[in-house]
């Protein structure tokens, strides 16, 4: 693990040959550093170990004489000397695996994990060949649901308790455990308990048997069958790096890989399911017109000439204020440039949102200085949670934070409208009302602090010293979507300016949203984090034109358009319509525009009110790169055929301007990528080697650019960051490279997937030629993110301050309206997603027990919500009692089913107040 590096080394001797390894380090885990495989159930590099299994007994010698011990307990030590494979290591792994066998069932043939089962492996290469055993194994009833997403087989089970530890000390959800006794000892649920866990999915992946299977891949596919690429998840904007693994050109599961900067080999459940979204029904793969009777198809060269006609004509009549660009934030960084070049730099508008009214001020996603996950969970520091629910909108930075306060004393304050997953891991938890923010921020940081927000003056004090004394990131995200961003980062200033020692981790949640931003697909900003203002002359230089002023950004240009002041409306992967907060306004917006241009890869009810549509390639079917939540640069690869003639975004963006009469001037993704980094000056001298297998940061000279933990030698990065036995994935290679082989030769899919990949390494090799930087053009290294002056020519990254924000004081017959997200809603990729579209918990809402007996309601009765000022809709939803909402709030969650919080919220209001009442 990371601190393992500032540790001293120690010789060992394994197998008689001498090596080095840490102080402390687990002889089983310098064995396989060096080399020495021995062989393993219950150990897993990224869990405590707990000797369970005895599968990895082998003789060590400290100086006592040898003796057999579990090599994943005994930490390696000077002098100590190991055996792995004498008579009498041997015959204790024989043995042990004589008795595991004895009770399990071996119905390889028919369990999941047969082709890449450690037991099954280490049966053949350790095991005694023969068991003594005849007597009658144990039956369970097989297999039974312990979740929506697992099925658990029982007589599989060895018992090795990774399931377990994975559920109780990495996920915290302690929810599956050994019960019984002797023979009769099984993992279960308690009754009633299901396994409702955002993680599951990993306790099926480190499963060393069958006995945890996914139900959505359960009898899909042998390991011979697939063949996979090393990609990164887009789901949220965590940037896991995952496997994709495909079989006959379908998408068939998603295993996490480990990365020693980011992910650790675990995913979420949505991370990990919504794959099935890849090739749901309905996917788009042809364009699509409007007629009388709903859309008709339509070529590629009709839908883009009537696209064109509805820019051009909205150019002549509005000039460029008269396009919008809603959207980006799905595209890969390459696509994200190419639509930030046709709207800025072709069109010429600067009317450009790659949120949707959910997020934060682009200059303070860009112009805060930036941490990594690496920085925000070092030992010793203090992380403050502003406003994001890292568990419900970032699952897997949770689980890294929940390791940094759980095992390596990291202090976590947050400051949030309501309870979080991170609450029961906070030091000092300040749960303030709607809307005060700000003021508990700038109290957390007074001298003397007075009370603010409803939280007191002592638990504040308490708080700021912790935030005082040591260096702190804030993760800064939307924790209410019915106030205003601007007071998030707005408090957000306020750390920046006051503490001496701060980062930010932004925590927006959208998959490449860092991506689209630093891309310019946001208002005032041009791509490399730069201002419009500050870029303009640099912009001048490189496009055809460089928008004149500041445009709107999504509520600006929804109100433009629903005003009848909007000619052409691009969305761009976007559903304003379900996903942006003020539902009222998306539909006049949508009613309002002169055209809707719908870019994208499912219909959703935006998508289905479009005059054109043209259909892209979505996750899996482009390659490309992808930014996370701390700048991370990553790659993102094709493993399937997009849908029809479905195209990359970038494509689509490249014929647009063609036929606008202009040229994009990108003719290749490596193009893309080149201009990208000669062009954005946060990522000016990158190149396609450079972004290696587990990302780099940009900026690249950032003080905390890091070396890849894995590099072509260490392909799982076992030397730095532990890894899992099997490499990428738990899948064997020489399997899946022979599977890829016999798919090639005998399917139509499996051809046009080998022409994918030799398509992919050409253009690997051209981007590493076409992404040097000029020489000789007279650019030097872009500023560092403190904002110092750039290089000759070079504009520098935008710096973030925020101005105050006034918050209205509600009145006594209203409560303030909190809206949060959960990690399962009605979004359109997690309802194309089979397993995960009935997950989404529904709309329910939440009072203080003060409230619920103020207004005299009773637990789940119907209330009805209505907006303070009236003119909007109101919900009809279950009302239930919460002390984890404060007084004079009603928490109600986004995009649920049963009730649409958006039909409540006015996006022109700084808070949103609402009345409830009983139902009638
Ligand atoms: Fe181990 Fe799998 Fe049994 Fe859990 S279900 S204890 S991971 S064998
Ligand atoms: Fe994907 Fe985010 Fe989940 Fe990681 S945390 S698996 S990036 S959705
Ligand atoms: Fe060491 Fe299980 S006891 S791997």
């Amino acid at each position: 693990m990371s601190d393992a590096e500032s540790k001293t080394s120690v010789k060992i001797t394994i197998d008689g040959r001498e090596v080095e390894a840490e102080d402390g380090e687990l002889v089983i885990a310098a064995a396989e550093r060096t080399g020495t495989y021995i062989p393993r159930f219950c150990w897993h590099p990224r869990m405590n170990p707990v000797g369970m299994c005895r599968m990895c007994l082998v003789e060590i010698d400290t100086g006592r004489g040898p003796a057999l011990q579990p090599s994943c307990m005994i930490p390696a030590s000077e002098g100590m000397t190991v055996v792995t494979d004498s008579d009498m290591a041997k015959k204790a792994q024989e043995g042990v695996l004589e008795f595991l066998l004895a009770n399990h069932p071996l119905d390889c043939p028919v369990c999941d994990k047969g082709g890449e089962c450690p037991l099954q492996d280490q049966a053949y290469s350790h095991g005694p060949g023969e068991s003594r055993f005849i007597e009658e194994k144990v039956h369970f009833e097989k297999p039974i649901p312990i979740s929506d997403l697992v099925d658990l087989d029982r007589e599989r089970c060895i018992l090795c308790d990774r399931c377990t530890r994975f559920a109780d000390e990495v996920a915290g959800d302690p929810l599956i455990h050994f019960i019984d006794r002797g023979a009769q000892t099984q993992v279960n649920t308690f009754p009633d308990e299901p396994f409702a866990s955002y993680f599951s999915g990993n306790t099926v992946q480190i499963c060393p048997v069958g006995a945890l299977t996914s139900r959505a891949y359960r009898f899909k596919a042998r390991p011979w069958d697939l063949d996979q690429v090393e990609s990164t998840c887009t789901s949220c904007s965590v940037g896991c790096r995952v496997a994709v693994q495909s079989s006959r050109n379908q998408v068939l599961r998603y295993q996490g890989v480990d990365v020693d900067a980011v992910n650790w080999g675990w995913l979420c459940d949505k991370g990990r399911f919504d794959f099935e979204s890849i090739h749901a029904e309905g996917r788009l793969g042809e364009p699509l017109l409007r007629a009388d009777e709903g859309h008709v198809t339509a070529t590629w060269s009709d839908a883009l000439g009537r696209a064109a006609g509805a820019i051009e004509a909205a150019l002549a009549s509005s000039g460029p204020s008269g396009v919008g660009v809603i959207g980006g934030a799905q595209l890969t960084n390459e696509s994200a440039y190419a639509w930030a070049k046709l709207a800025k730099g072709v069109i010429g508008t600067d009317n450009v949102d790659a949120q949707l009214g959910d997020g934060l001020p682009a200059e303070a996603v860009l112009g805060l200085p930036r941490a990594t996950i690496d920085q925000a969970c070092a030992p010793g520091g203090t992380v403050v949670v502003l406003g994001v629910d890292p568990k419900e909108e970032l699952p897997v930075l949770y689980l890294r934070l929940r390791h940094a306060v759980v095992e390596d004393g990291v202090t976590l304050v947050e400051v949030v409208p309501h309870a979080t997953g991170v609450t029961g891991l906070a030091a000092h938890s300040l749960v303030h009302g709607p809307g005060a923010v700000a003021d508990v921020v700038a109290q957390l940081l007074a001298e003397s602090p007075a009370d603010a927000g409803g939280i007191g003056a002592a638990a504040l004090a308490a708080a700021g010293t912790a935030v005082r004394s040591g260096p702190v990131t804030v993760i800064l995200g939307r924790g209410n979507l019915a106030d205003r961003g601007d007071l998030v980062a707005s408090a957000a200033s306020r750390l920046a300016e006051g503490l001496d020692d701060v980062r930010f981790l932004s925590g927006l949640r959208r998959g490449n949203v860092h991506g689209a931003l630093a891309a310019g697909l946001a208002p005032g900003m041009l791509p490399g984090s730069v201002s419009l203002d500050d870029g303009r002359e640099w912009f001048h230089d490189h496009w055809s034109t460089v928008p004149s002023d500041r445009g709107l950004d999504t509520e600006g240009i929804l109100n433009a358009a629903a005003d009848g002041k909007l000619d052409v409306l691009v969305l761009l992967g976007a559903d304003p319509l379900s996903d942006f907060p003020d539902h009222d306004l998306a539909r006049r917006a949508l009613a309002g525009a002169r055209t809707v241009v719908a870019v994208d890869t499912l219909p959703n009810p935006s998508v289905r009110q479009a005059d054109i549509v043209l259909p892209a390639a979505g996750y899996a079917e482009s390659d490309g790169t992808t930014t996370n939540i701390e700048g991370r640069i990553s790659r993102l690869s094709q493993k399937v055929t997009p849908p029809g003639t479905a195209r990359a975004d970038w494509v689509i963006a490249a014929e647009l301007a063609y036929r606008l009469g202009d040229d994009l001037g990108l003719e290749s993704l490596d193009d893309v990528f080149a201009e990208l980094a000669r062009v954005a000056p946060s990522h000016h001298g990158l190149t396609a080697e450079g972004v290696g297998i587990d990302g780099v940061l940009v900026p690249l000279d950032r003080d905390d650019a890091r070396t890849d933990a894995r590099t072509a030698e260490d392909p799982v990065g076992l030397q730095t960051s532990g890894g899992d036995e099997e490499p990428t994935a738990d899948v064997d290679p020489e399997a899946a490279e022979a599977a890829a082989e016999a798919e090639a030769a005998d399917t139509e899919a499996g051809e046009a997937e080998a022409e994918a990949e030799a398509t992919e390494a050409q253009a690997d090799a051209e981007a590493a030629d076409a992404a040097t930087p000029d020489e000789g053009d007279g650019v030097e290294p872009v500023a560092d993110d403190e904002g110092e002056p750039a290089g000759p020519g070079l504009p520098a990254p935008v710096r973030f301050s925020a101005t105050a924000v006034a918050v209205p004081s509600p009145d006594t017959y209203s409560l303030r309206l909190l809206t949060t997200r959960k990690l399962y809603d009605l979004g359109t990729t997690t309802q194309a997603s089979r397993s995960l579209a009935k997950l989404a918990p529904g709309a329910v809402l939440h009072l203080h027990p003060h409230d619920f007996d103020r207004l005299g309601v009773e637990a789940d009765g119907q209330v009805t919500v209505s907006n303070r000022e009236g003119g909007r809709g109101s919900v009809t939803v279950p009302v239930r009692p919460s002390g984890t909402v404060p007084k004079g709030a009603a928490l109600l969650a986004f995009l649920q089913p049963g009730g649409q919080a958006a039909e409540l919220i006015d996006a022109s209001a700084v808070v949103t107040d609402v009345r409830v009442e009983v139902a009638r």
